[in-house]
This record gives C-alpha cells, sequence and structure tokens, in this order.
C-alpha cells in the first residue's frame, strides 16, 4: 500500500473515531438535559397543583381543578395510601392504561417505555407526596409522554449522522491533501534517485520555495551529498586523467630509448649506454610518481589525523639529520626556544616538512635555511632556500595537483608537481595554512601556521 494511502486512511479512521465518541457524548448529555428540564416542568406542575387544591374541596371539584393542569398526552392521579387511586384526569387513554398507578412517599421521578401506536415511546412519571400537617396523606402522579423529545431525538441523530459523514468526507480529502503536500518532495527524490540510478550521474532536486522543514532539511543534505559526489566524481576522473597524462611522457621516453637501442643498442656502446641511463632515470621517475599518487589517494581517502603532541623542533632536528645526508646541503635550524609543542599528525607534518625542504633542495644551489618560531596565535614553521623563486602570478597555482613553474626544468629534477599539492591539503586538515613568499631570482620562503 502507497504510503499516502496509508496516512489517508489512518487520518480518516482517527478522526471517525474521534467523531463517533464526541457524537455519543453530545447525543446523551442532550438526551439527559432535556429530560431533566422536562422533569422540572413537571415538578413545578406538580407544586402548583398541591397549591391549588385543598381537602374542603369536593371530588368533582378536584377533578376540575386538576384537568386545568393537563397538558397534551398526559395524566395526573391522586393516590392514597392503599395504592388506590381517588381521582384521576387524562386525555390519553393509553397512557393511563399503560403506566399503573403506585403511592410513593418520597418525591421521584421515572421514565417508563410503553408501546404505543408508534411502536415504543418514552414517558415520564413524576411522584410528589400530598403533605398536610405532618401527615403525608397521599401520592400526587403525573405521567407524560416524551414525544418532543422522539421527535428532538430522531433530529439530532440524523443531524450527527449527516456531519460525520461529511467530517469524514472532507477528512479524506484533506488527508488524501495532506499527504500528497508531505510526500511530493520524498516522491521527487525517488524520480531523481532512479534517474541516478539509471544514468550513473548525479543530479540534484530541485527545490521550489524555501520552507525550512524536515522535508526541505532532507532535499538540501540530498543536494549537499550529490554535489560532493560529483566534485569528489570530477576529482577522480581530473586525477585519472592527470596521472595517466603524466605517465605518458616517461614511458614514451622508454619506449623510444628501448628502440633505440633494439636497432643501434648492439653495435654501439654509447648509443646502449645513454639509452639505459635515461630508460632507468625515467624508471625511476616513474616509480616516485606511482609512489606519490598512493600518498595522495591515502591522503584523500583516509583523511582521519593521528593528533598528538609534537615537538617540531626535535621533529625538525630530526629530519634535518637524515635528509643532510641524503642530499648532501646545508641546511641550518634557527629556534629560540626548544620544545615548540603542536598538536598534530606527527607523520604527516614530517611529510609536509620534507616536501617544502625538497622543493628548497631541487630549486636552489645554497644553503638552505628553517626558522620554528612562537607567537600568541601560532606557532610557525619556515622554509627559505635562496634559490631560483617563483614568479609572483604563478604563486597561486602551484599548490594545484601536477602543477609546475617550468616544465622542462621540472623534468630534469624529476618533479611530478604533487608535492605543493599534498603539503596543503595536510595543513587543511590540520586547519593550518601555507603561505608561499617568493622573488625569481632571489629566493624562496615557505610558511607554515599552526593556529593555537
Ligand atoms: N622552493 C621553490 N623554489 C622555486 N620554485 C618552487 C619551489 N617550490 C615549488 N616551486 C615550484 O612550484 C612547483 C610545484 O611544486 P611541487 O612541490 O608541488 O611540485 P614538484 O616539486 O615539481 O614535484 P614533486 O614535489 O611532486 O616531486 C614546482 O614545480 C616549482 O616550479
Ligand atoms: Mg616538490
Amino acid at each position: 500500500m502507497k504510503i499516502t494511502t496509508k496516512i489517508n486512511l489512518l487520518t480518516t479512521a482517527w478522526m471517525l473515531c474521534i467523531l463517533i465518541l464526541v457524537n455519543f457524548v453530545v447525543f446523551f448529555l442532550f438526551m439527559k438535559t432535556t429530560v431533566n428540564m422536562e422533569e422540572d416542568m413537571l415538578f413545578q406542575k406538580a407544586g402548583n397543583i398541591l397549591k391549588d387544591i385543598d381537602n374542603n374541596l369536593s371530588s368533582s371539584e378536584i377533578e376540575r381543578k386538576l384537568e386545568e393542569y393537563l397538558t397534551e398526552h398526559s395524566y395526573i392521579r391522586i393516590i392514597d395510601k392503599g395504592n388506590k387511586v381517588s381521582h384521576e384526569v387524562s386525555n390519553d387513554k393509553l397512557l393511563s392504561k399503560k403506566v399503573k398507578a403506585k403511592y410513593k412517599i418520597s418525591k421521584q421521578a421515572n421514565t417508563h417505555l410503553i408501546s404505543a401506536e408508534k411502536g415504543e415511546e418514552q414517558v415520564l412519571v413524576v411522584h410528589v407526596p400530598i403533605i398536610n400537617g405532618n401527615q403525608i396523606q397521599g401520592s400526587l402522579e403525573i405521567g407524560e409522554r416524551l414525544q418532543g423529545l422522539e421527535a428532538r431525538r430522531e433530529i439530532l441523530r440524523a443531524i450527527l449522522i449527516f456531519c460525520t459523514t461529511l467530517a469524514a468526507f472532507l477528512s479524506l480529502l484533506g488527508g488524501r491533501w495532506l499527504a500528497n503536500m508531505i510526500m511530493r518532495p520524498i516522491s521527487k527524490m525517488i524520480i531523481t534517485m532512479e534517474e541516478i540510478e539509471k544514468s550513473g550521474v548525479p543530479k540534484t532536486i530541485p527545490i521550489q520555495n524555501k520552507t525550512k522543514d524536515e522535508l526541505q532539511t532532507m532535499a538540501l543534505t540530498f543536494n549537499r551529498m550529490i554535489d560532493r559526489l560529483q566534485v569528489n566524481m570530477e576529482k577522480q576522473n581530473q586525477f585519472v586523467s592527470d596521472a595517466s597524462h603524466e605517465l605518458k611522457t616517461p614511458l614514451t621516453v622508454i619506449k623510444s630509448y628501448a628502440n633505440l637501442l633494439r636497432r643501434h643498442g648492439l653495435e654501439n656502446t654509447e648509443i646502449a649506454q645513454e639509452a639505459i641511463k635515461a630508460i632507468h632515470s625515467e624508471a625511476t621517475r616513474i616509480q616516485k610518481m606511482s609512489e606519490t599518487f598512493l600518498d595522495l589517494a591515502t591522503l584523500e581517502r583516509e583523511n582521519v589525523l593521528e593528533i598528538i603532541d609534537v615537538n617540531v623542533v626535535s621533529l625538525c632536528q630530526d629530519i634535518i639529520k637524515q635528509l643532510k645526508d641524503v642530499y648532501r646541503r646545508e641546511i641550518t635550524l634557527h629556534f629560540d626556544e626548544n620544545p615548540i609543542i603542536i598538536r598534530a599528525d606527527e607523520l604527516k607534518i614530517k611529510q609536509v616538512i620534507i616536501i617544502l625542504l625538497d622543493n628548497a633542495v631541487k630549486y636552489s644551489k645554497e644553503k638552505i635555511e628553517v626558522y620554528l618560531e612562537k607567537n600568541e596565535q601560532n606557532v610557525i614553521i619556515q622554509v627559505k632556500d635562496y634559490g631560483i623563486g617563483i614568479p609572483q602570478d604563478e604563486i597561486n597555482n602551484i599548490f594545484e595537483r601536477f602543477y609546475r613553474v617550468d616544465k622542462a626544468r621540472s623534468r630534469e629534477t624529476g618533479g611530478t608537481g604533487l608535492g605543493l599539492h599534498i603539503a596543503n591539503s595536510i595543513m587543511k586538515l590540520h586547519d593550518g595554512e601555507i603561505k608561499v613568499e617568493s622573488t625569481e631570482g632571489l629566493g624562496t620562503n615557505v610558511k607554515l601556521f599552526f593556529h593555537k
């Protein structure tokens, strides 16, 4: 069953239950108050009669007086202590025949059901004791058919049934409208999801009016998710095409040298050596590149950090010690205090510093300096070189994936253009910043900011 139909049926059923309950309450309260009003009127009448008749009146005078009080379909009796009717006036033979006279010493009202001409009918009978001095002399009984009540009851019943049916019908319509309104965004979402499933292309749901309800929040969340998915897919596609493009160049070089080797290598050792050297260097390049690709893929997949307290002074000392031997370059470390602690993922920060030092080594020939500083807001790590520098208008591009300022030169140095992109991603994960200041021909200063 569709959820709209379910909501519709359930709301209508609930509404009907409430209506039926309310109708019962209305019906019974109405009946009760009407009978009570009739009772009060009859007691009032009985009181008036008792005031009007006294012991001095003759039997025929009493009956005449009683007749004055007769209303339509009623009787009035005076019953003595021996349960004998001493006086009776009636304008409804059937009524006085069906209701037996009863002597009662207290004031009370009862309803009876009698079988009348048109089926069963309610009769209201009241008893009032006749008191003379302190003595009860008999009981005054007044009986009256509740004909008006019957009619009113029927009308009320008809009205209530009509109103309930109308309300049920309206509730059915309203429920349908409500269910449709609630389900519309969900249905749209389902259609969009089905389209995505069929085409495999992520799509967002159009949102017309901003209602700020849960359904809209759901649609917005869905759209945000799709947007992220789209960005990730684009990134992935871009990465695959960039990466294969990057791999194509060294592979072409390897292939052409391999061809050269095949054709002339065996006779000419000079050519053979050149080819082998080139093939070896390009293969090394591919190896390094694939390692970097893996690094990047891991970084983008698992961006969870293992945050600990890291002393950047000892970290830099360790890195520099290792790299000095590999690069055979002068790298000096400057710091005013030790330790300088940051909250970070040690391995990732080490990676960033190595990326910066690797660049400094590749793009300069003189000494390299590393400065560690700490101020109120930040801990700053600076890597400074006096090398070729970066043109001002290129500084913003160098964080892009595979971006290299001078492609030809980078080929010599073996760069893939991923180092600074990785460094930037890691700094973003740490809520930190990376800033590059550089002057062409004079050198470059890269600063890492860790906010406290
Ligand atoms: N210290 C620097 N001095 C001069 N140019 C630099 C320096 N650091 C980076 N660059 C320029 O920015 C580009 C991007 O640097 P990045 O570290 O991202 O790539 P790469 O060094 O070429 O390759 P990879 O680091 O992936 O091996 C470099 O190709 C280079 O042109
Ligand atoms: Mg680099």
